[in-house]
């Protein structure tokens, strides 16, 4: 089949599978994810039609949107199956999409070049000006409260305190996870976007504490 083909279907799977979500995992976020998987691949070298389908198809194997990861991996497999050939090019992607399900906990380090700009892009939508706005509309979603400053930030080591959302705040989440993402990119150039995103997500944090305490002797 045709790569311009499988991409076109894979996106209107993606969106009648996500199209829904209000909590950070909607279309736009995958679209987002392959626009900067391509440009990042471009830069690195890497096979850009697998980056695109492994970034498009990323979310739609999301545990917190299926009865359970298995279930997620394997709705994955089978769009796979149904528009590939060729067998190398599916279990590479599954590769990919089965680390990035993992990665929550602390799972192992992305072995393909393929799978690390992936997961670069999926980084990169969490900082910046639009990962702010996704942590606001995650914790609204989750009943979570902007900023407390009565409640200290928590250490992100086991993963079923990190999913309890009834403790913990929007503006904690900052200092939980997104102010340390810089750190575990992969590839060079998704560095230097990192860079740039956590940059103006400080002086966003600068000037949200300017106005919160705003008029204090
Ligand atoms: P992804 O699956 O895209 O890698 P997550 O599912 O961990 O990321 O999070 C989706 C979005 O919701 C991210 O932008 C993230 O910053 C935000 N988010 C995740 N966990 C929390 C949390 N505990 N509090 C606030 N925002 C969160
Ligand atoms: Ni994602």
């Amino acid at each position: 089949m045709d790569k311009t083909y499988i991409i076109s279907r894979t996106e209107a799977f993606v969106k009648e599978q996500l199209g829904k979500d209000t909590t950070g995992h909607d279309w736009w976020h995958s679209d987002r994810v392959r626009n900067t998987a391509s440009a990042i691949a471009e830069m690195e070298n890497a096979d850009v039609f697998i980056c695109t389908l492994a970034a498009l198809l990323h979310d739609v194997a999301d545990e917190k949107l299926n009865p359970s990861k298995e279930a997620g991996l394997q709705k994955v497999h089978t769009w796979l199956k149904d528009h590939l050939t060729d067998q190398e090019q599916i279990n590479h992607i599954m590769n990919i999409i089965e680390t990035m399900s993992f990665s929550g906990g602390g799972g192992e380090p992305m072995k393909s070049l393929e799978g690390q700009v992936v997961q670069d892009a999926d980084r990169l939508d969490a900082l910046g000006a639009v990962g702010i706005s996704r942590v606001f509309a995650f914790s609204g979603a989750k009943g979570r409260p902007i900023h407390d400053p009565g409640v200290d930030p928590r250490e992100e080591s086991l993963k079923e305190e990190y999913r309890d959302y009834s403790k913990g705040t929007a503006i904690n989440h900052f200092y939980e996870k997104l102010l340390k993402l810089k750190f575990s990119m992969n590839t060079p150039y998704g560095r230097k976007i990192a860079e740039e995103r956590h940059e103006f997500m400080l002086s966003f944090l600068d000037q949200f504490y300017k106005e919160w305490n705003q008029g204090d002797k």
